[in-house]
């Protein structure tokens, strides 16, 4: 009887880590004061609220490509390899304003890939994590070398300006992470999840079937801006997330005490407080604060808020750091990482 034949693959598992970083902040800098007006609010509520001092707002050139292009090549350059090397790019993101093809694609091409797999991941502001799971995943299964992971956003596009509960938290900018083969793990475990039943908390306000509408029932005509129940966010982000942050270290065999650095996405500086609170992390752990310069910009703000530790010089190359990032969905995910 002959035999079936046998599937061959031949890279053998490795391990991946992130071999370089890059950012781009958007040139307008927004204070709150150019907010408060339309949102009947004020500087200091702002800052209570949130640790928002300022925010970015991208200018009409500063695209969603532009932004990541400009971030990759950081991430690229000191990865030491060049882009034709890239075999796959994702981009994270909630505001590329095409529903296909990905930004990735076009994005692939213009950092001069050869053709590099290319597509978008739809997880909100836990988008990073999401893509940099995938990505080392994919360098340790052996189906790419080099995977370039991008989170970039322009919120300013899909935020209603007069609304009381967002105008003055979503920002833009983008951050770049390039993931490739290691000798030692430089990617721990992701833990990650959702919960659909809170799909609603924060959403696209309507979907573009309702904007554009049919003869019958008229469309709105509008941007289905974001809206979000902040609140309930704010609760369910400061207790649930700091259990899955300790998850992550657990899976990594790691605990808080081997720990350089803490880098939560910058969703708002008291859910940052309680986390680290509640996960007791000790003094020597710096903890990434950019929220007060840079806003939420969701998907970017991790790479976004580990290149400020950076140039503060309180991260250094080798440093062992915890991600962590949530948002709609309500989608969440944590490793812990090696600074390239
Ligand atoms: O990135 C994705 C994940 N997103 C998050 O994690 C965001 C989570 N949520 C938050 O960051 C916070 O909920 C906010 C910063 C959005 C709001 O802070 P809060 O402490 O949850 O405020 P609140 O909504 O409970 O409102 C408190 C008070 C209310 O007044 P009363 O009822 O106490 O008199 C609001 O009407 O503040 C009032 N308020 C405002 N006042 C001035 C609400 N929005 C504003 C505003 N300016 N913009």
């Amino acid at each position: 009887m002959t035999q079936p034949p046998v599937i061959s693959h031949p890279v053998a598992p490795r391990e991946s880590a992130i071999l370089g970083l890059g950012v781009y902040r958007p040139s307008r800098i927004v204070p709150n004061s150019e907010v408060v007006e339309a949102i009947d609010s004020s500087d200091e509520w702002i800052q209570q609220r949130s640790g928002i001092k300022q925010r970015r707002w991208a200018t009409p050139d500063e695209t969603i490509e532009m932004m990541s292009q400009a971030a990759a090549e950081q991430a690229i350059a000191q990865a030491g390899i060049s882009g034709e090397q890239i075999d796959c790019v994702i981009v994270a993101t909630l505001s590329y304003m095409l529903n296909t093809p990905a930004a990735a694609a076009k994005i692939a091409f213009e950092l001069g890939t050869k053709h590099a797999a290319a597509f978008d991941i739809s997880a909100a502001c836990a988008g990073f994590s999401y893509a940099l799971a995938v990505g080392s995943d994919l360098v340790r299964a052996g189906s790419a070398r080099y995977a370039l992971v991008i989170g970039v956003e322009r919120l300013s596009d899909v935020t209603d300006p007069t609304d009381r509960g967002t105008a003055f938290i979503f920002a833009d900018g983008a951050g770049a992470v390039v993931v490739g083969p290691s000798d030692t793990v430089g990617v721990g475990p992701v833990v990650w999840g959702s919960d659909g039943e809170q799909f609603d908390l924060i959403r696209q306000r309507e979907d573009w079937r309702d904007v554009i509408g049919t003869p019958e029932q008229p469309g709105s005509g509008r941007m289905p801006h974001l809206v979000m129940h902040g609140n309930p966010v704010f609760r369910w982000a400061s207790f649930a997330m700091a259990k899955v942050a300790l998850e992550a270290l657990d899976r990594a065999g790691v605990s808080v005490d081997d720990l350089d650095l803490f880098v939560p996405h910058q969703a708002n500086m008291r859910i940052t407080d309680a986390m680290a609170r509640s996960m007791k992390l000790p003094e020597h752990v710096r903890i990434a604060r950019d929220i007060a310069e840079q806003g939420n910009t969701s998907a970017a703000s991790i790479p976004l808020a580990l290149d400020r530790l950076i140039r503060d010089g309180e991260a250094k190359s080798g440093d062992l750091a915890l991600f962590i990032a949530f948002g709609a969905g309500l989608a969440y995910a944590a490793q812990v990482v090696r600074i390239p």
